[in-house]
């Protein structure tokens, strides 16, 4: 069975994004792969947290994980600061990666944006970590949305290069997992711009703890064109924000653009909002109500995080010690 790794941060609430893009495929991976589920705290901090909203957040992220289906028993759940292994394998790779490699980092030029000598050092070298978190386990599959398609490039070829200088075979090559119509959901203010949660508009996005009024009116107002929806998928070329609400409408209801245009085809906005709405609702206040239940009983989400972290680091520490080994640390203090 292969081994399945990912992580989300839990710098705000889950969007709509994180869900269709990755949680959802997470839970489908679980019938037939070893999953290890990771709240990124420590990816977190690259940009700066009040530590207590950080401690709430990753409750609530652990438990919205749960409340979307994340099976805790059968699979591992964790906050990856509980697990020393990842930091002591991504100090390795910030020695692997090099500087132009990180330098070509997307992600990082939108996050730092304009004031890059202000960015932390953690945020430029936030992908050598996350390529630690998925190498410390020799997890093979990894499934992300899309925007996070040249971070696992860049895992490769950290891999790749170590094995090269140490002359081993030691990190296996990964595969992304990027599924579905909703790979990359988008901003509901501005269909060019990724859906997120740092974003400072509200109405850019659906939060994943929504009430049903703020999901409707959310989805009215999003940004549409005058045009009616098209027969066809070709006829959404040019249309981001159409192109966005289709994508979003056919990962809800688990199908493809084209059959949403079959039945949306030639109708306006109006009506496919109304109907999207409705939709979007039906699915997330059952996950929405699960979530309020867990946080309820904080405890039980604490003993599910305890419990995971002594998993991952019984599988993660024997894998980083190797590779302290094969770089040459005399490792006595383990
Ligand atoms: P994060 O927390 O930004 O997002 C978590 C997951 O949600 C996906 N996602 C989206 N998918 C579609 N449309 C969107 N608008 C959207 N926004 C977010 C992301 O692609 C991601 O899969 N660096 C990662 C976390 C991470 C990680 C890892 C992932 C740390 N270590 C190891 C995989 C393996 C991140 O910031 O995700």
């Amino acid at each position: 069975m292969q081994r399945v790794f990912s992580g989300i941060q839990p710098s705000g609430i889950p969007t709509l994004g994180n869900y269709l893009g990755a949680i959802r495929n997470w839970v489908g991976l679980q019938s037939d792969h070893e999953c290890i589920w990771c709240v990124v705290d420590l990816h977190a901090i690259t940009v700066f947290q009040d530590p207590k909203a950080l401690r709430q957040q990753t409750l609530e992220m652990a438990a919205t994980l749960l409340a979307c289906g994340v099976d805790p028993q059968n699979h591992i759940l964790f906050a990856q600061s509980s697990v020393r292994s990842h930091v002591q394998l991504a100090w390795i790779f910030n020695c692997v990666a090099r500087i132009g490699w990180l330098n070509r980092m997307t992600q990082f030029k939108d996050k730092a944006g304009k004031d890059r000598e202000n960015a932390s050092a953690g945020l430029y070298v936030y992908p050598n970590l996350m390529a630690a978190d998925i190498h410390a386990y020799h997890a093979t599959r990894v499934p992300v949305g899309d925007d996070q398609r040249q971070h696992l490039e860049l895992a490769n070829d950290i891999a790749k290069k170590f094995n090269f200088d140490y002359g081993v075979e030691f990190f296996p090559q990964i595969e992304p997992l990027i599924l579905g119509p909703a790979a990359r959901v988008m901003s509901l203010r501005d269909g060019t711009k990724k859906m997120s949660k740092s974003d400072p508009s509200e109405q850019s996005r659906i939060n994943m703890n929504d009430d049903g009024d703020a999901i409707a009116l959310k989805i009215r107002r999003a940004k549409t064109d005058p045009e009616p929806l098209p027969d066809a998928v070709a006829g959404l070329e040019g249309r981001p924000e159409a192109r966005n609400l289709v994508g979003i409408y056919a990962a809800l209801a688990e199908t493809d653009h084209a059959s949403v245009l079959q039945d949306f085809g030639g109708k306006g906005f109006g009506t496919f909002k109304e109907a999207l709405a409705e939709l979007m609702v039906e699915k997330l206040a059952p996950i929405n109500n699960e979530t309020r239940r867990w946080l309820d009983d904080e405890g039980s989400i604490v003993r599910i995080l305890q419990a995971g972290a002594e998993r991952a680091a019984a599988i993660a520490d024997p894998i980083v010690a190797e590779a302290e080994r094969l770089v040459g640390f005399i490792g006595l203090q383990r």
